[in-house]
């Protein structure tokens, strides 16, 4: 809660190139609760180096992000996009966080498992204390709803026993956040592989249909989805492939799945292929267009960076203050 007003927070690595999987499961829902809320949207950019990083190119994706969360229809005037390098009381809470968390409580983040087998070469610190700094974002602007994808529910979770915790020793400081995770969307598979969640590191970009893919490449990697070898449109675990179509299809129509299995009964998986390409390809042009669009315009993007970086680090400054003077650091002589 801030001023009086219910506030969400969220954000995504500028990392890998963004793929429907993050719309459908987060940015798509971020548009839609924009007017009921205080909403900070932030490119998480302090995350994306626990994973070596170009320079050159993580300050054009973070750029790009930023302004594909306004391309995507979050309206600057309402949100508070930001980066979090920006506001340096992401860094500073973090700090006082991690002394309240426990090292038992890090080594069962699934995530962190994951990303160590898969940078075995760089098991940084940063990586570990990962979930930290995510627990300080959210903390930061007294969220009371964070929109994710299923994936980011076990860091929801620490989250908020970290405020708990905190809140038990110090009083009501931070307000215990809840997850908010779409019914359709929130987990999207890979089209190669549908055990896999769709992911931005994967290497085989069959798998991902990505934002900024044209027409032609989503139709194709569409007709490419594995699928089973029945022929079938029905909703079921036991077609992995499928379903995860009708997911896509469903998220990106609004149909349910009752009305997508009887809109393509007797039909068979090509037409039912075509049909979801098609249904993506749509969904998607807006957003193309207007990110074309925005691009250009070098000034405006700047203009929405210094405001909103202003705006975030006053609401992050009120939270931070309060939480160093209840763990006791000496106040400030102005
Ligand atoms: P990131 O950048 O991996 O993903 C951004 C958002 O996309 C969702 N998502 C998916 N949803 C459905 N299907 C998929 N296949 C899929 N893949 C990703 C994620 O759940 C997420 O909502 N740690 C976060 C970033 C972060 C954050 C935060 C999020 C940092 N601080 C505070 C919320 C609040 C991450 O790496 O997301």
């Amino acid at each position: 809660m801030l001023d009086g007003k219910k506030s969400i927070f969220s954000g995504m690595q500028a990392t890998g190139t963004l793929h429907i999987g993050n719309y459908l499961g987060a940015l798509k829902n971020w548009v839609e609760l924009e007017d009921e809320y205080e909403c900070f949207y932030c490119v998480v950019d302090m995350h994306s180096i626990t994973v070596r990083q170009d320079p050159a190119e993580l300050r054009k994706k973070a750029r790009a992000l930023l302004t594909l969360y306004i391309a995507a229809g979050l309206n600057p005037e309402k949100n508070c996009i930001y980066y979090q390098s920006h506001v340096s009381a992401h860094a500073e809470l973090s700090w006082i966080l991690s002394c309240y968390t426990y090292m038992g409580e890090l080594n069962r983040m699934t995530q962190f498992k994951d990303k160590s087998a898969k940078h075995s070469e760089n098991i940084n610190a940063g990586l570990y204390t990962y979930p930290v700094l995510m627990a300080a974002d959210i903390l930061l602007f007294q969220s009371d709803v964070v929109p994710v994808g299923s994936d980011q529910k076990q860091h929801l979770e620490i989250t908020r026993d970290i405020a708990e915790r905190f809140n038990g020793i110090y009083g009501d400081v931070f307000t215990i956040p809840e997850p908010y995770i779409g019914k359709v969307g929130a987990r999207i598979m890979s089209l190669q592989e549908p055990a896999k969640k769709m992911s931005k590191s994967d290497e085989n970009v069959n798998g991902s249909i990505y934002l900024m893919d044209d027409p032609d490449t989503i139709i194709r990697k569409f007709k490419r989805a594995v699928t089973d070898s029945d022929n079938e449109i029905r909703y079921s675990e036991d077609k992995p492939g499928i379903k995860n179509l009708i997911d896509i299809y469903g998220a990106a129509t609004g149909k349910s799945v009752n009305e997508t299995e009887k809109e393509f009964a007797g039909l068979g998986y090509g037409d039912f292929k075509l049909a979801v390409g098609e249904s993506v390809v749509s969904m998607l042009k807006p957003i193309q267009d207007r990110f074309a669009e925005l691009s250009k315009d070098k000034e405006y993007i700047d203009s929405i960076i210094k405001n909103n970086a202003e705006k975030a680090n006053y609401y992050a400054n009120k939270t931070l203050r309060k939480v160093q003077k209840k763990v006791g650091f000496p106040e400030r002589i102005r």
